[in-house]
């Protein structure tokens, strides 16, 4: 057959770091950030903490204000570290653990999964930077859809027993923290549930692996993008890279033991007409050791056509800031690489 000689060979990250001549990057994996994003950096910070056992506490008094902290914390932030959320910490180094198994099989078991289609089931490949499409980016993946359910690899052992638990429990987790955030933007606690059909709701798990990299400072793991649905869980191995922006800085994540990271996607931004904004993040790399991070997306169902809350839109004061769009729609439109959330604007907020 004929190849096309300008789009080189996709090849898996690790792989390349494993074969022995690496010593520079490779030009194809040389990243241009775009002007538009501000380099300064934040290394110092500490990230909000949201106390989950607070949530379901019986006393009143602990509920309300855990949700006026949630309150302040998604708009001041989008992204915070949830505690004491139940999912035992045996459970999370476990998916992790697996996950690392999984990038460790032998490429032909990983290449049986590859693929460009974002709706097959389970999708093995490596980053491609979207704005250049022979440009790579420092990184594997794997991601498994939850529609209608999750059917994970059956290799390496265990991997479907232990992700599929994970996604369970982080489920019940999204669930409960999606009650306290209707609250928070003062709606009926079961708004957010039904608008966005959660029974039926989508969720999307993903794990990443970012090599050690001979020249991080010119490579990037993930670009900054925002996510889409209602809320992101991310969990890591020891190893940072998340980078989050706020006050128009790249502020530097080092999550709790233990904690999810969680941020506020699109789809809240759009529902709360632009109150909470889905904040830009990335993946940055490092020559040192690998990390790994583990991601679970937790969206509306995907027929879901999901607009402003009608109590949170004003005629005059606060028109509907986003044109209603189906969930599958728009991920149709960001996961093909154009910047969505621009796309559904309709005033600024
Ligand atoms: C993501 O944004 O999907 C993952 C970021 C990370 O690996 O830290
Ligand atoms: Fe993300």
């Amino acid at each position: 057959p004929e190849t096309n000689t300008h789009v080189p060979k996709r090849i898996t990250v690790k792989a390349l770091v494993e074969s022995p001549a690496l010593t520079s990057l490779p030009s194809n994996y040389s990243y241009t950030i775009n002007p538009d994003e501000s380099d300064a950096s934040d290394p110092d910070g500490t990230l909000p903490i949201i106390d989950f056992s607070l949530l379901t506490s019986r006393d009143p008094h602990q509920r309300s204000t855990v949700i006026q902290e949630l309150n302040k914390v998604c708009q001041d932030w989008g992204f915070f570290m949830l505690v004491n959320h139940g999912v035992p910490e045996s459970l999370m180094k476990a998916v992790v653990d697996v996950c690392k198994e999984f990038f460790n099989l032998p490429m032909e078991e990983k290449m049986e999964f590859a693929d460009k289609d974002i709706w097959k089931p389970i999708r093995f490949g490596t980053g491609v930077d979207v704005k250049v499409e022979k440009f790579f980016t420092w990184r594997d993946f794997i991601k498994v859809l939850g529609v209608p359910q999750f059917q994970f690899p059956n290799k390496p052992k265990g991997f479907s027993e232990v992700s599929g638990e994970y996604c369970k429990r982080t489920r019940e987790v999204a669930r409960e923290l999606l009650q306290g955030i209707s609250e928070a933007l003062g709606l009926e606690e079961n708004y957010i549930e039904k608008a966005m059909d959660l029974e039926s709701g989508f969720q999307l798990f993903a794990a990443n692996l970012y090599p050690p990299c001979p020249q991080p400072e010119l490579a990037m793991g993930i670009p900054a993008h925002t996510d889409h649905g209602l809320l992101t869980f991310l969990i890591e191995n020891e190893i940072g890279g998340l980078q989050i922006q706020h006050n128009g800085k790249w502020f530097h994540v080092n999550p709790l033991p233990n904690s999810f990271l969680v941020n506020t996607g699109d789809h809240l931004q759009v529902l709360s007409n632009g109150k909470y904004k889905s904040i830009k993040h990335r993946a940055v790399v490092n020559n040192k050791a690998t990390r790994i991070s583990v991601v679970v997306a937790h969206g509306p169902s995907l027929d879901t056509v999901v607009s402003p809350a009608p109590e949170l839109v004003e005629s005059e004061s606060r028109p509907a800031a986003y044109m209603p769009m189906k969930y599958k729609d728009y991920m149709n439109l960001q996961l093909g690489g154009k910047p969505c959330l621009d796309h559904i604007q309709l005033t600024v907020t």
